[in-house]
Order: C-alpha cells, then sequence, then structure tokens
C-alpha cells in the first residue's frame, strides 16, 4: 500500500453549479485510496500585480503559495473560456509561479482534466494549460488524456458519474495519475 498523497486540486470555475467542480468532486470518489485530494480555493486571489509582491504581498496569494508547497501533486479541472483557460485559473497559476525563484508548482506531478457541456471538450483549455505547465517546470501526465465533452450525460449534480464507460475511464485515469506521482517521486 503506498503513502498517502496529498493532491492539490484547482477548479477553473467558480459558479455553483460548476460541471468541472462537479468532475473535480467525482474524481475524488474515483481516485485509489493512497491520493487524498482536496479543492484549493483560487476565487479570492486578487488579480496578479506585480507591484503587490512585497514583503508582505497578499494574503490570499500566501495561502496559495504555501500550500501548494505542501502538496504532493496538482490535478487541474478546466472549463474552456474562448478556446482558452478561464482568466480565473491562469491568475492562480501567475500567483504561484512567483517570486521566481520560489514558484511553488516546480517539480510538482500535474494531470489536466478538460470538462465542456459542449462536444469538443475543451481541447483549446486543456493544450493552452498544458503550455503553461511547461514553463512552470510540471511534470505531467500525458496518457491517457481527459477530456470531457458532453459532460451533462456523465456526471449528475452531485459529482456521480453517470456513465459507466466514464466511470471506468476515469478510475484508470487516476489510477495511473498515482503511479505518475510515484515515478516522479524516485526522479534523481
Ligand atoms: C464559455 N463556454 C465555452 N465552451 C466551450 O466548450 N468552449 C469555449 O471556448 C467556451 N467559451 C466560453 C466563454 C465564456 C466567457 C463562458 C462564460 C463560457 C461555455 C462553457 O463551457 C460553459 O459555460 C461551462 O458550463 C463552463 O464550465 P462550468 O462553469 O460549468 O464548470
Amino acid at each position: 500500500m503506498p503513502e498517502s498523497r496529498d493532491v492539490a486540486v484547482l477548479v477553473g470555475s467558480l459558479r455553483r453549479a460548476s460541471w468541472t467542480r462537479r468532475v473535480a468532486v467525482a474524481l475524488g470518489r474515483v481516485a485509489p485510496p493512497s491520493l487524498k485530494l482536496e479543492i484549493i480555493e483560487i476565487g479570492d486571489l486578487p488579480l496578479y500585480n506585480q507591484d503587490l509582491e512585497t514583503d508582505s504581498p497578499p494574503a490570499p496569494w500566501t495561502r496559495l503559495r504555501e500550500r501548494i508547497r505542501a502538496a504532493d501533486a496538482v490535478l487541474f479541472a478546466t472549463p474552456e473560456y474562448n478556446r482558452s483557460v478561464p482568466a480565473v485559473l491562469k491568475n492562480a497559476i501567475d500567483v504561484g509561479s512567483r517570486p521566481l525563484v520560489k514558484s511553488a508548482w516546480r517539480g510538482k506531478s500535474a494531470a489536466v482534466v478538460s470538462v465542456s457541456p459542449g462536444a469538443l471538450a475543451a481541447f483549446g483549455a486543456n493544450h493552452h494549460l498544458r503550455q503553461s505547465l511547461v514553463a512552470l517546470d510540471m511534470p505531467t501526465l500525458q496518457q491517457p488524456e481527459a477530456y470531457l465533452g458532453s459532460v451533462a450525460n456523465l456526471v449528475d449534480e452531485e459529482g456521480n458519474i453517470i456513465n459507466e464507460t466514464t466511470r471506468q475511464f476515469l478510475t484508470k485515469f487516476m489510477s495511473t495519475f498515482a503511479q505518475w506521482i510515484e515515478v516522479q517521486r524516485c526522479r534523481p
């Protein structure tokens, strides 16, 4: 039985009835017992402004940075806004990345799930996000890729998975992510 791993989950939607958040809840339910998922709230982060990068930056910035530094891995669940990542998620990424020498993201294992009520499954957001993860030096799970389109057919309002194929896929996705986290921990 592997040790417990702390997975910080960032959800790129603030709305109460967010499909993406429901999927994040669902992922916690199908994850192997070794993974402890916690959704990290990002809605209170002031917009990134380098002028605020003083000896006493905004408290929500410090909270996010410390929480991510403490995590073993990061799971990003994102919807797509205009073929890219919603600003709230990009803001969290930017906040966590500074000061650059102390970037909270560096070296953290990551995985990406994109979610849309539409058919294209937020492919654009998924890959824009991956572009940032390269710059952040986050070793990111490549396969299986997770694009959840027509999501209203896949999860219900409580984050229950209502499609058996999706359940099997997300279970496999999370177990592969757990293995990925262990492999990355063994890297020199
Ligand atoms: C969207 N939506 C959207 N959907 C999509 O598949 N591709 C896109 O590029 C966009 N663009 C977009 C821009 C903006 C500003 C909004 C508000 C919405 C629709 C989007 O997928 C839908 O609102 C989802 O329900 C958002 O995710 P949550 O909030 O349900 O998690």
